[in-house]
């Protein structure tokens, strides 16, 4: 693979020998329950066959000399600088090392030692797109140094570090999904999380249908602020309604009927966003039978309406998104497509025909290309495995 010798090259150039092992945790792609886990909903994603690499051996100090490939730019830090966010001499870490240095501060806040290592990573999750190339980034860290700590971990715990990491030290309010996925990927499988009692169970994909990711190639900044803002909202929304539902403690714990009951005591906008999230959640519900039933068509439809509400609800969509979402329900093939993930730019998902499959991507690209005037990228992708340790 492509991608490993480049790092395995880099290591061996800067640390003069091959590096002893080699880590990858995936992105992720989401089918349906959007901006729904950070208010105890149901999520329905993938982990997909892009990753994050790492390749690391340990050392005998306590530091860590990390090179991100993709910036051509190393980094320094230890247990004692990460703190304060600057690398042993004392300069401010650079902004991608924020990730692996967040996970070897959480780690260290759970008395989980992060032993120091010579490492190289790369990712072919583009960044910004929507796909959770930081999840990835933390995971394959996470991997990294529980093989060289000796402990283990079950998935979840590592994707809830990975969440503390993000949360509290990179100063991103997610929510637990990306890392999730991360962690928990199985192969083929669809993953159904409660993000409540967080217990999830694995769903076949469906026979002869492919998820096709369609990048728009707009990129956006989660930590720009409009993310926080939405949970925000949804904060706002819980603590009104409980004038009148006082047992409440998320979105998750109110129905679609009490909410069109209650809807006209919310100021407009925060009605907006809780009501794609009530709805939302009660789609999501609904995921699990339809595609035991394989009821595809049904559940095209789920994502074609959660566009639509991530859209006109949510606000989080954006011209470039919308068009692809368009282009892509009006071809043959296709059952469903939406924006995936936090929205703002990125990808979409769409669910297609697998023997459509190629021509519905090449269809799309020529589409969107004359529309937007912007290549996008267009690939088929497979439900891969979490987190793991290659070598
Ligand atoms: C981002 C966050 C997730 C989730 C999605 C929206 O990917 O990291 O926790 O909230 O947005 O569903």
């Amino acid at each position: 693979m492509k991608i490993i010798d480049h790092i395995t090259n880099i290591f061996q150039e800067k640390f003069g020998s091959a590096p002893v092992h080699v880590a990858r945790a995936p992105g992720r792609v989401n089918l349906l329950g959007e901006h729904v886990d950070y208010n105890d909903g149901f999520v329905l994603p993938a982990a997909i066959d892009r990753a994050t690499y790492v390749a690391f051996s340990p050392t005998d100090s306590d530091q860590t000399q990390l090179v991100a490939a993709d910036f051509d730019q190393a980094a320094v830090f230890s247990p004692r600088t990460i703190p304060l966010k600057t690398q042993t001499d004392g300069s401010p870490l650079p902004e991608w090392a924020l990730y692996p240095a967040g996970v070897m501060w959480a780690l260290n806040e759970d008395h989980l030692q992060a032993r120091g290592m010579n490492a190289v990573y790369a990712s072919d999750v583009p960044r910004g797109s929507g796909l959770s190339s930081s999840a990835s980034v933390e995971l394959a860290f996470i991997t990294a140094w529980w093989t060289l700590g000796g402990w283990t971990l079950p998935s979840m715990q590592s994707a809830l570090l990975g969440q503390k990491a993000e949360n509290q030290y990179v100063g991103v309010n997610c929510g637990i999904m990306d890392q999730f996925a991360s962690a928990c990927g199985v192969e083929n499988r669809l993953l159904l999380l409660d993000c409540r009692s967080l217990e999830w169970k694995t769903i076949p994909l469906p026979e002869n249908i492919s998820i096709v990711i369609a990048d728009t190639k707009v990129r956006r900044k989660l930590t720009s602020g409009e993310y926080n803002k939405r949970r925000a909202a949804c904060e706002e929304a819980v603590h009104l309604l409980k004038q009148d539902l006082p047992d409440i403690t998320a979105l998750r714990d109110v129905s679609v009927e009490e909410f069109n009951r209650l809807a006209g005591k919310l100021p407009a906008e925060v009605s907006k966003r809780a009501r794609h999230v009530v709805e939302e959640i009660e789609r999501s519900k609904q995921a699990e039978a339809l595609l035991e039933a394989g009821n595809i068509l049904r559940f095209g439809e789920l994502m074609n309406e959660c566009h639509v509400s991530l859209r006109d609800l949510y606000e989080v969509s954006c011209p470039e998104l919308n068009v692809m979402a368009r282009i892509a329900q009006s071809l043959e093939g296709c059952y469903g497509a939406r924006l995936t993930g936090a929205g703002f730019g990125g990808c979409t998902a769409n669910l297609v025909a697998c023997e459509q499959a190629e021509e519905f991507s090449q269809s799309l690209a020529k589409g969107y290309q004359v529309e937007i005037g912007v290549q996008p990228e267009i690939y088929i992708t497979r439900a891969s495995n979490g987190a793991e340790l290659l070598k």
